[in-house]
């Protein structure tokens, strides 16, 4: 690969020069007390920020969280962010209230060799996420005024087309942090020549969502279990009543040919947990597939799906897991995906989990996560990428 990396522009010596670091700090907070909930994403790029300190260089963190619509909404804003990455990193992180205006640039102005700024949430401006060329290529023009240097280490938003992503590393040197470099090099090996049996377990709510992945994975695995909500359109597939279970209508007929071609590689539940409401002290029993009643929703797999996709998984030899098994939000629908989650840990095998909600997943519930080969801090970003598209922020930094 053509990709510079941090260890290059260490090496030219940073000493006072100004590094502007693209990071993915889009962490989940709390909808009512507005703590962050998971700060696995801030810690995932500790490991970058402390070599640029330690180099002496004057380091300016820019990153999205949630999705505000081009303009401030301090729902949205990156300052609990900026007090957490202060506590890990053990010095103050200095924050502008604003990304690109006065605060910014005085923050960036004011900063001494070693000290960190973090700029406040880049889809403040409408600039990041245009379809508009010029409009975002406006903003980059803004961005890369604060550096000497670019890295790029936001593994999470690498499939993103956005300004922080694509039109920077055009205009200042630009090299992958470290946490980049990990994620592609961990991934690589699931498109490259996995160790077989290959073994991929989708959860998660949409079909709709994994519909490309699925598609690019059919030739490549062994064995493709699916669970979450998901796994309703794909039973409707099969001619069973779902309920009032998630359905995607739309993608029935789709689901039905995918089950068609897969020869027998794709594993479905056969029993789930049904609920009278969606609800986290809703009345709930476990039916097999074949007998879910009419007025009931199902909200987590059953024990022997459990116990029959972690015999596929104790034979594998490599594991790409993405999207929870069930509402594991509420501990009476969390069963599915922490007996995935223990399977997946005891299997003798090179295990990825992808994205966000499996990610946050794994922490919730309490398992180690040293346990697991990786754990990509990219939900879209790590599916995009074993689809085979070319993601535009890696894109970017092979030029
Ligand atoms: C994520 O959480 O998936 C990444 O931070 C990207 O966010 P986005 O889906 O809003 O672009
Ligand atoms: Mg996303």
């Amino acid at each position: 690969m053509s990709i510079r990396t941090l260890d290059d522009l260490l090496a030219e010596g940073l000493s006072g020069r100004r590094v502007l670091v693209r990071a993915d700090l889009n962490v989940p907070l709390d909808k009512q007390t507005g703590d962050i909930t998971d700060d696995g994403r801030i810690r995932a790029v500790l490991p970058t920020l402390g070599a640029l300190v330690e180099a002496g260089a004057k380091v300016v963190v820019c990153s999205h969280l949630g999705r505000p619509k081009g303009a401030p909404d301090p729902q949205f804003s990156l300052s609990p962010v900026a007090g957490r990455l202060g506590e890990l990193l053990g010095a103050p992180v200095h924050f502008a209230t604003d990304t690109v205006g006065e605060s910014a640039r005085s923050t960036v102005a004011d900063l001494a060799d070693g000290q960190v700024a973090l700029l406040e949430n880049l889809r403040f401006n409408a600039g990041e996420t245009s379809k508009d060329e010029a409009e975002r290529g406006a903003f980059a023009d803004q961005l890369a005024a604060f550096g000497d240097a670019y890295v790029d280490d936001a593994f999470g938003a690498v499939h993103r087309k956005h300004a922080s992503v694509f039109d920077v590393p055009a205009r200042l040197p630009h090299v992958a942090g470290r946490l980049v470099l990990r994620e592609v090099e961990v991934l690589s090996k699931l498109t490259g020549a996995p160790e077989r049996p290959y073994v991929v377990v989708l959860g998660g709510s949409k079909v709709s969502d994994k519909l490309a992945v699925i598609e690019a994975l059919l030739p490549t695995v062994d064995r493709l279990l699916i669970g979450g909500g998901m796994c309703f359109t794909f039973l409707k597939a099969q001619g069973l009543e779902v309920g009032t279970s998630l359905l995607e209508k739309d993608m029935v007929d789709t689901c039905r040919n995918l089950l068609e071609r897969a020869d027998g590689k794709i594993l479905l539940p056969v029993d789930v947990v049904v609920a009278d409401a969606f609800a986290p002290d809703a009345a709930h029993d476990t039916v097999r597939v074949d007998g879910i009643p009419s007025h009931r929703l199902g909200l987590d797999v059953g024990p022997e799906t459990v116990a029959g996709f972690s015999a596929a998984l104790s034979q594998a030899k490599t594991i790409f897991w993405n999207g929870p098994m069930g509402v594991f939000e509420m501990p009476a629908f969390a069963a599915g995906t922490r007996g995935i989650a223990e399977a997946i840990t005891k299997a003798d095998a090179f295990s990825v989990v992808g994205g966000g909600d499996s990610a946050a997943a794994v922490r919730a519930l309490g398992l180690d996560e040293s346990s697991f080969g990786h754990i990509s801090t990219g939900g879209g970003a790590s599916l995009e990428y074993l689809e085979g598209k070319t993601l535009p922020g890696i894109a970017a930094l092979e030029n």
